[in-house]
């Protein structure tokens, strides 16, 4: 690990060496926004299978991606995993990425959940839903992200910021199924029920709800499985209060989007890279990436020993492909802006 530090660290002309010396290393390069515990097995499972090592680099998922952009062709990076599709797709369209053929992937991975044309993959998946507080709000009472809009909820919806990832991206899906001028009405609509600015990140929502200074938000699902499996009781005290439904199961089914990954387009090591996205998708693999962060497995058929997730049940998901999230990504910041959701 110290050694890929110091050789990201020379200057052009042992750069240029590097990525020579790197090709014939048994290893792959990993840029991670990612940082669980159980990445740990992830690594060290990948590795004994197939006697390639990893190395890796955690940084914030924009940091990554600007990384790789400055290191251009001599970036020593194989492959870049992060979440959310609108971010995987940004990646695409900056070039970063190249494009993988793999039976197994195609097989392992739905088609709903990989870039069409092989750049990237998801390897777990969460859902945006929806988090009302049970003294508040009854069961049932709010089944869809549309209903956020109705005046009944004036003054009682927490969001975060539409800057957010991932409220662009769930901006994406309603464009897809709405229409823009229906989705742009919803944005006003729920804009002018919010019971206060924009601020704070989606644990910070559900805490608003908690604390009765709102009775409805939207948050993805681990987030709260984070607070009811926290060591801290206060944590759980929050998730206790909390109530969770599965927006639009009578229609086109909850906005869920992935965590994933894609092989670098001047990956040194490209056929390892080829094999950990592979090893990604394996049963074991995809116990650790899901269950790390609170996520499902994407496979078909493999289950996962999550308390919290497993009490939430089964769902139906959208079955948008997740690329069209990406390209709604500009229209859905313009609705945004249009409407002064800050
Ligand atoms: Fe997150």
């Amino acid at each position: 690990m110290l050694t890929f530090f110091r050789r990201l660290s020379l200057g052009a002309v042992g750069l240029v060496l590097t990525a020579v010396a790197l090709a014939q290393d048994n290893v792959v390069n990993i840029y991670s926004s990612r940082h669980y515990q159980t990445d740990e097995a992830l690594y060290s499972g990948f590795t004994k299978r197939t006697g390639i090592k990893v190395n890796r680099i955690e940084a914030g998922e924009d940091a990554l991606i600007e990384r790789i952009r400055n290191e251009g062709a001599r970036s020593p990076a194989d492959v870049l995993v992060t979440v959310d599709a609108g971010r995987l797709w940004r990646a695409e369209q900056l070039g970063l990425f190249q494009p993988v053929k793999s039976a197994l992937l195609e097989s392992r991975v739905p088609e709903s959940f990989r870039d069409p044309g092989g750049h990237w993959f998801g390897f777990s998946m969460r859902a945006r839903v929806i988090a009302y507080n049970k003294d508040k709000v009854r069961p049932g009472e709010v089944q869809s992200y549309e209903e956020l809009a109705e005046p009944k909820w004036k003054g009682r919806v927490c969001m975060r910021s539409s800057t957010n990832i991932y409220n662009l991206s769930l901006m994406g899906a309603l464009i897809d199924h709405l229409g823009e001028q229906k989705a742009e009405a919803w944005a006003k609509a729920v804009r002018a029920n919010l019971a206060q600015e924009p601020k704070g990140g989606d644990t910070d929502q559900l805490k608003a709800v908690a604390a009765g200074q709102c009775d409805v938000t939207v948050s993805n699902q681990y987030y709260y499985a984070r607070l009811a499996r926290s060591q801290k009781a206060d944590e759980r005290k929050v998730a206790e209060r909390i109530g969770i439904v599965f927006p639009n199961q009578k229609t086109w089914g909850t906005h869920v989007n992935i965590s994933g990954a894609g092989v670098l387009k001047h990956a040194p090591h490209r056929d390892a890279a080829v094999k950990f996205l592979e090893y990604l998708a394996s049963d074991e693999a995809q116990r650790y990436f899901a269950d790390g962060n609170n996520e499902w497995p994407v496979a078909p058929n493999v289950k996962l020993d999550n308390p919290v997730l497993n009490a939430l049940g089964e769902f139906k998901r959208d079955r948008l492909n997740v690329a069209v999230l990406g390209r709604n990504q500009p229209s859905s910041q313009k609705i945004y802006d249009r409407v002064a959701w800050k």
